[in-house]
């Protein structure tokens, strides 16, 4: 496995790439969600596996945790080497950011809802951020989590608007036993939050359960699920939403697909998960 770290490195080792590149994009702190994604790569791509481990500084707000973003670069190596990776593109931040940068890639619509709204310039520094490593990793597929279920529309209309010429391929959300999500920011919680984060599956599944009793009203899901939440000590909900699987748009009757997620904070940590419901 080649570790890299400046992108005319990056550049060099890709021109010498004869097959298929897939690509994993990620902000390092590896759990098996990431993995995952490095698995399906490994199976679609015969030739090269290229993951990049980068905390993206302008995806985070003022007041978020881009200082203490949890970072562990001997343990994310050893995993990636585990996995069978080609290369792993680890630039630091003067690298993908030099003094002057100053372009911008702005996906409008969907990214003013949601984690939009609710972390604003956050899909701002995603989108930037992945069109340049697009740009400099050149896949052919590069491979997104579902557990993102937004930043999976954002880098999907951003590749179709652009024409950029590569496959975004989504898979599905890994679990804790207990059905927590795995995140790179379940560490910060401590062993009540932690306890308690398992609402948020919980919550997801008392929504699809809902509908296939018979019920419609995404007032009357959202309600039994901010209520479960609620009872658990610790929560602050941001949002809980049931909307349109593609613009986003707030259901008011769910007959079709929707994807139902939510946003909540335990403590200092604020978690988000999603489910769709077909
Ligand atoms: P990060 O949070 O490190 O996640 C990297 C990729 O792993 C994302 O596509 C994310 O959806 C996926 N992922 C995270 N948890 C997962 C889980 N439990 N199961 C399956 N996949 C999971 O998302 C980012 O980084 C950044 O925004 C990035 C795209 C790298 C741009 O900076």
């Amino acid at each position: 496995m080649k570790v890299i770290r400046t992108v005319s490195g990056m550049r060099a080792a890709r021109r010498l790439m004869a097959g298929p590149v897939g690509f994993v994009p990620t902000m390092g702190y590896l759990h098996k969600g990431h993995i995952s994604l490095v698995e399906l790569s490994k199976k679609h791509n015969d030739s090269t596996v290229v993951v990049s481990t980068f905390v993206n500084p302008t995806q985070f707000g003022p007041k978020e945790d881009f200082d203490k973003y949890p970072r562990d670069e001997a343990r994310d190596l050893a995993m990636l080497e585990k996995a069978g990776v080609d290369i792993v593109f680890l630039p630091a931040r003067q690298e993908m950011y030099p003094d002057g940068f100053d372009t911008w890639v702005e996906v409008k619509g969907i990214t003013d809802k949601l984690e939009g709204a609710a972390r604003p310039g956050h899909f701002l520094g995603v989108a930037t951020v992945c069109n340049k490593l697009f740009n400099i990793v050149r896949p052919q597929r590069a491979y997104f989590g579902q557990k993102d279920a937004q930043q999976v529309l954002v880098i999907q209309k951003m590749v179709a608007d652009l024409n950029m010429n590569l496959e975004i391929v989504v898979a599905p959300t890994l679990r804790e036993p207990d059905g927590l999500a795995m995140s790179s920011r379940n560490v910060y919680l401590n062993t009540d939050e932690r306890k308690a984060a398992t609402v948020l599956y919980r919550a997801l599944l008392k929504a699809k359960e809902m509908k296939q009793a018979g019920e419609h009203d995404n007032a009357t899901i959202r309600g039994a699920m901010m209520e479960m939440i609620r009872a658990e000590p610790l929560t602050k909900i941001d949002y809980v939403s049931i909307a349109d699987t593609i613009s986003l748009q707030e259901l008011e009757q769910i007959h079709s697909q929707a994807l139902v997620s939510l946003a909540v904070r335990f403590g200092k940590t604020r978690l988000i998960d999603n489910i769709v419901l077909t």
